[in-house]
């Protein structure tokens, strides 16, 4: 018999075309032998199709305007469970954070990735770094700047970063993704353009100081006992990997593994081990730090928990390298979901 599964893509936040590439690759690659597949779309206002199209036309957005292929029943196949375990190839908000999860958890069907907690905490970067404080990780300086504070003593707020943090500094919305409104200052001017750039995405921004830093990934995978892949590191093709960097210049690479020693590798494997365990992650989790380029020093920067998931993204390519092939890695991904839920 084979597994019932839908794999959703799409979404409502900035990274719904970055979603449409990585669930494009699962659909194209999940193993068809094992697993009935039902695509489900979600449309950037919030409206859930089943699409029984081409895979290109998914890649490329055409599945939207292709009525033929597209069905008005992309809820129902949730709530009349007609699937045995959802895999949400969807990143950032309303798909990464939380409430996706919910949905799933409150229609008792299992999901690949974490829980609605640990979703919701590893998708708001100034939450994350609240809870990593209190358990002793390394993570860049920083301030928190709210929009209401922001707008009523602008001057004051900018003296208060200007006072604990020296320039560069990088400016994020709490709840982003895919570099999309982050910005990097090196003085007062741009300090106060990326803040008004971040405030248009969050009301919560995080202003950190800039570490001149190496970018190193770790791919963990498991439930009550997470592995790492072997580490790997990202080269970007401009002063920071930004969102161009990311998905339109080749010029950006990725080394795998990372240019660490042995010890290295094994001591920040054990340490996205830690940080995943910290956060209750499940599932998968890409576990990102920033090494000073100077002291060796090692910073958490973030935890994706539905990372860029297309074939040649970073964490299926970490595990490749590790010995588990694409296919393979979604397989375990959904006996993962499956497992947890038989708890
Ligand atoms: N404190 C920092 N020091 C140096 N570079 C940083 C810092 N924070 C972010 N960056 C750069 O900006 C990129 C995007 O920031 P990140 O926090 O990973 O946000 P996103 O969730 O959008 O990927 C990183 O990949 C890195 O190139
Ligand atoms: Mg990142």
């Amino acid at each position: 018999m084979k597994k019932k599964i839908a794999i959703l893509f799409g979404g409502q936040s900035t990274e719904h075309e970055v979603s449409r590439v990585s669930a494009s690759s699962v659909l194209r690659n999940i193993n068809r032998d094992k697993f009935e597949v039902r695509a489900i779309g979600i449309t950037k206002d919030g409206k859930w199709f089943e699409y029984k199209g081409e895979i290109d036309n998914i890649e490329k957005g055409s599945w939207e305007s292709d009525d033929n292929n597209k069905i008005n029943n992309g809820q129902n196949i949730l709530f009349n469970k007609e699937v045995e375990a959802v895999f949400p190839v969807l990143h950032g908000l309303y798909g990464e954070d939380g409430t996706i999860q919910g949905l799933c958890k409150l229609l008792e069907i299992p999901f690949v990735g974490p829980g609605v907690l640990s979703s919701a905490l590893c998708m708001d970067k100034v939450y994350t770094k609240y809870v990593l404080e209190n358990f002793g990780v390394k993570q860049a300086d920083y301030v928190v700047v709210h929009r209401d504070k922001y707008k009523k003593n602008k001057e004051k707020l900018l003296d208060v970063i200007e006072n604990k943090l020296n320039y560069d500094l990088f400016i994020k919305p709490s709840n982003s993704g895919s570099s999309v409104g982050i910005t990097k200052a090196h003085n007062r001017e741009e300090l106060e353009m990326g803040l008004e750039k971040a405030l248009k995405y969050d009301r919560k921004i995080l202003v950190e100081k800039s570490i001149n830093a190496r970018e190193v990934e770790v791919a963990v995978l498991g439930n009550e006992s997470p592995l790492a892949a072997v580490p790997g590191e990202i080269v970007p093709a401009k002063e920071f990997y930004d969102y161009e960097a990311k998905y339109e210049n080749e010029a950006s690479k990725l080394l795998i593994p990372a240019n660490l020693t042995k010890e290295e590798q094994e001591y920040i494997k054990n340490l996205a081990v830690n940080i995943y365990k910290m956060l209750d992650c499940e599932g998968l989790s890409r576990v990102d730090f920033l090494i000073d380029k100077d002291t060796n020093e090692v910073y958490l920067n973030e935890i994706n928990t539905i990372p860029g998931f297309t074939k040649i993204s970073m964490y299926p390519k970490l595990w490749e390298s590790s010995g588990k092939c694409y296919k393979e890695l979604i397989d375990e991904l959904i006996e993962l979901a499956i497992n947890r839920e038989n708890r």
